[in-house]
């Protein structure tokens, strides 16, 4: 039987790969202009990591998560998301101990066990950011900044930041009374996973898609009107400079995000028309996160988007990426004797630096021409039959369609590219 790959996995191939290249440097050179350094960390971790950090309620860790037991008996997941490990990574690696903030990014691929969908996927990539050490509400709307002004530079119309603030472990529990009070009377018709979080999490039955729940929840007390002071004050002035970075944004009471370690600020970015999973972006400050592994009580914030979702955004909104050229010339050659001085060419132009490709599966120099439009190389050298006995090839601009005789070993005088 052919073996396929797995359910919600993707192939990227060729063409589609090069799409990804220009955004991952588009995402380098942005955290580069923030001040974001990469961090790599394993994409297998201790099971308890996320338990402890993403949180037993959540749905990521109690139903979506690949974990396994190595040969050694060791429980381990595949990363679900990436800010566990990286705050593990601060922690472990003694990372308070450097001049704070400290702000890291990462892109690779996540594990999560959901039910595969356009726009979801068992095997996604993310693109993070998380800095660690301010307290600041300036760091909220930096981490905020950049994922908006990235999809800016790509481009992206109709973006809407969803920005709320979900309290933090002094005011969460006087709104967890109150929306417990007012969902009691009709517990018993919420779905059977709203019964369930009703006492362990009751604040993400506010975040449930189900109709009769969401109804329910109508007027329900959130996080917002129960804030204390310093969760206001914070979250007033994550909006001040918000504003003064021209950035817009909703306030989306209803926002509830479905990891357990924030507090304070929570948002959501998304764009319109790509289907159920609207949702490219969502981050928020996790202030008790590096304490919740077993450190000083070390602040954080950040976001991650999904990669995949970023190509689906563009396809719909008909955006292009100006991707550069691929192949600088095509070296094209009539006969044996001329495939050998080809191939020394070919070796003589990649060494020299640039991108250079040849037949090599014997096609005639009518197939090979046919065959060099698919590089759309900047340049076609031909070689062949008396010209070559002197020494002289065929070099032609495909740019500009002009043809000029050169001398092949004077060839990189005339090759002029990027
Ligand atoms: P998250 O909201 O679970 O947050 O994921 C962030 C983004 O990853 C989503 O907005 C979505 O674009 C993408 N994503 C999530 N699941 C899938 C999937 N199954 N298939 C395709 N794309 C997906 C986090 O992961 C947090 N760690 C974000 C964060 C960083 N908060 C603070 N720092």
């Amino acid at each position: 039987m052919e073996i396929k790959r797995m359910r919600g996995t993707n192939d990227f191939l060729p063409g589609e790969v090069e799409k990804w290249h220009f955004v991952e440097a588009k995402l380098r050179d942005l955290c580069a202009r923030f001040g974001y350094q990469e961090v790599r960390t394993p994409i297998f971790e201790d099971t308890a990591l996320f338990q402890r950090g993403v949180g037993d309620t959540t749905d990521i860790v109690e139903k979506e998560m690949y974990s396994f037991q190595d040969k050694g008996g060791r429980e381990l997941t595949l990363r679900p998301e990436g800010t566990a490990g990286a705050a593990r990574a601060y922690l472990e690696n003694k990372l308070m101990g450097a001049a704070q903030p400290v702000k890291l990014y990462y892109m690779g691929p996540m594990f999560r066990y959901e039910r595969p969908q356009a726009g979801r996927f068992r095997q996604f990539h993310q693109f993070g950011i998380e800095c660690f050490g301010s307290h600041s509400p300036a760091a909220d709307a930096e981490v905020i900044s950049l994922a908006w002004q990235f999809y800016r530079e790509l481009g992206m119309q109709g973006l809407q930041v969803h920005l709320n603030s979900v309290g933090c472990p002094k005011c969460r529990p006087a709104h967890r009374e109150k929306l417990q009070d007012f969902l009691r009377p009709r517990l018993g018709e919420l779905c059977a996973s709203c019964q369930s979080r009703f006492e362990r999490n009751p604040m993400r039955i506010l975040d449930c898609k189900s109709p009769v729940c969401q109804e329910i929840s109508q007027g329900a007390p959130t996080t917002m009107d129960c804030l204390c002071d310093e969760c206001r004050e914070h979250f007033e002035k994550v909006k001040r400079y918000l504003d003064l970075a021209g950035i817009q944004y909703e306030i989306d009471e209803r926002l509830v995000r479905g990891l357990d370690y924030y507090t304070k600020t929570a948002f959501e970015i998304t764009v319109p028309a790509i289907g159920s999973q609207s949702a490219i972006c969502g981050g928020g400050r996790y202030d008790g996160l590096i304490a919740e592994l077993g450190g000083e009580p070390i602040p954080g914030v950040g976001f991650a988007l999904g990669m995949e979702r970023i190509f689906t955004a563009l396809q719909t909104q008909g955006i292009e990426l100006s991707l550069p050229q691929e192949t600088d010339v095509f070296v094209s050659y009539l006969g044996d004797e001329a495939e050998e001085a080809a191939f020394q060419l070919l070796y003589r132009l990649r060494a020299a630096g640039l991108r250079a490709e040849k037949d090599c599966m014997g096609r005639s120099l009518k197939a090979q021409m046919k065959y060099a439009n698919k590089f759309n190389a900047a340049y076609t050298v031909i070689l062949g039959g008396e010209e070559l006995a002197r020494g002289a090839v065929q070099l032609r601009d495909m740019r500009n369609s002009t043809q000029q005789e050169v001398a092949l070993d004077r060839i990189m005088e005339y090759i002029q590219v990027r």
